[in-house]
C-alpha cells in the first residue's frame, strides 16, 4: 500500500506569497518532501491570473487549484464539472446580481474576477461594511435566494453559492483523496480562508493575518488552529513543524 500523503492547503496573496525570500526558501523545503505531498493552492484569484502568479514567483506546481474562493476546483487546468454541477443547483446569479446592484456602495470588481458562480465587489474603506453586508445579506434571504457573502481585508465581498467556499472546496478535495484530518493543513491570512479553518482539518493563521480572521481565531479558535509567529511561507514552516514535526 503506498504511504499516505499530507494534504497542505495553502492561500496564495499574503500567505504563501508576499515575502520573496520566504516563498523561495518555502519552495526549496517543499521540492525536498514533494513526493510525501499532495499540494493545493486555494485563492480568491481567478484561474488566470493564479497561473501568472505561479509564473511570476515561480511557485510549485499544485496537484489541485481552488480558485475564486472555492467557486472553482481545477486538476491539470481542467475545471471539475462534478464540483462545478453540485454548487450550480440552488444558484441563480443573474438575480442575486440584480439584486447586489441596488446598493450603490457595491463597487463590482473586474470583469476577470466574476465568474459563473462568484459575483464579486468592493466595499469602498470609509463604509460601514458589517451593516451593508447583513442589509444585503437579509435581502438575498428575504427575497429566497440562496448564496453566502464572503468579506475580506477590509475591502472585499465576494457572493457564492451556499455550498461554496474555499472551505467547502478542500474538503471536497480531501474526502476524495481519503487523508484524514491530522493530516491535512490549512494555511491563510484573510477573511476568505475562514471556512477552512471551520473544517475538521489542521490549521497555520500567519502572523500577518487580517484582523476579520484574527477575530474569528480569538472567538472560535482551537487546539487546531495555530497561530504562527512568523509572517507568510515562514508561517506555513512553523505550522508543519508544530503539527506534522517536519
Ligand atoms: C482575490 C480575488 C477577488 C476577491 C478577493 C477576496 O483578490 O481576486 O476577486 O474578492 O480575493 O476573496
Ligand atoms: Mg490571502
Amino acid at each position: 500500500m503506498p504511504k499516505m500523503k499530507f494534504l497542505l492547503v495553502t492561500d496564495l496573496d499574503n500567505t504563501l506569497v508576499g515575502d520573496d525570500k520566504a516563498t523561495q526558501f518555502f519552495n526549496q523545503r517543499l521540492q525536498s518532501m514533494r513526493s510525501q505531498i499532495c499540494l493545493v493552492y486555494a485563492t480568491g484569484r481567478s484561474h488566470a491570473s493564479t497561473c501568472e502568479l505561479i509564473a511570476e514567483k515561480q511557485l510549485l506546481a499544485p496537484d489541485y487549484l481552488i480558485a475564486g474562493v472555492g467557486s472553482e476546483i481545477y486538476q491539470d487546468g481542467a475545471l471539475d464539472l462534478d464540483w462545478a454541477q453540485y454548487i450550480s443547483q440552488n444558484w441563480d446569479k443573474m438575480a442575486i446580481a440584480s439584486l447586489a446592484q441596488q446598493f450603490k456602495k457595491l463597487k463590482p470588481q473586474s470583469p476577470q474576477a466574476q465568474n459563473p458562480w462568484k459575483i464579486s465587489y468592493f466595499l469602498e474603506p470609509s463604509t460601514e461594511h458589517s451593516s451593508i453586508i447583513q442589509e444585503l445579506q437579509q435581502k438575498l434571504t428575504a427575497s429566497g435566494l440562496a448564496a453566502q457573502i464572503i468579506f475580506s481585508s477590509n475591502r472585499d465581498v465576494d457572493i457564492l453559492p451556499e455550498t461554496s467556499n474555499k472551505g467547502n472546496a478542500l474538503t471536497y478535495l480531501q474526502k476524495r483523496l481519503q487523508i484524514p484530518s491530522e493530516l491535512t493543513l490549512v494555511c491563510g491570512d484573510s477573511g476568505n480562508d475562514i471556512s477552512m479553518f471551520e473544517q475538521d482539518v489542521r490549521g497555520v493563521i500567519v502572523a500577518n493575518a487580517m484582523s476579520e480572521l484574527l477575530a474569528w481565531h480569538r472567538e472560535f479558535g482551537g487546539n487546531n488552529h495555530y497561530l504562527a509567529r512568523s509572517a507568510g511561507a515562514g508561517g506555513i514552516m512553523e505550522g508543519m513543524a508544530y503539527f506534522w514535526e517536519f
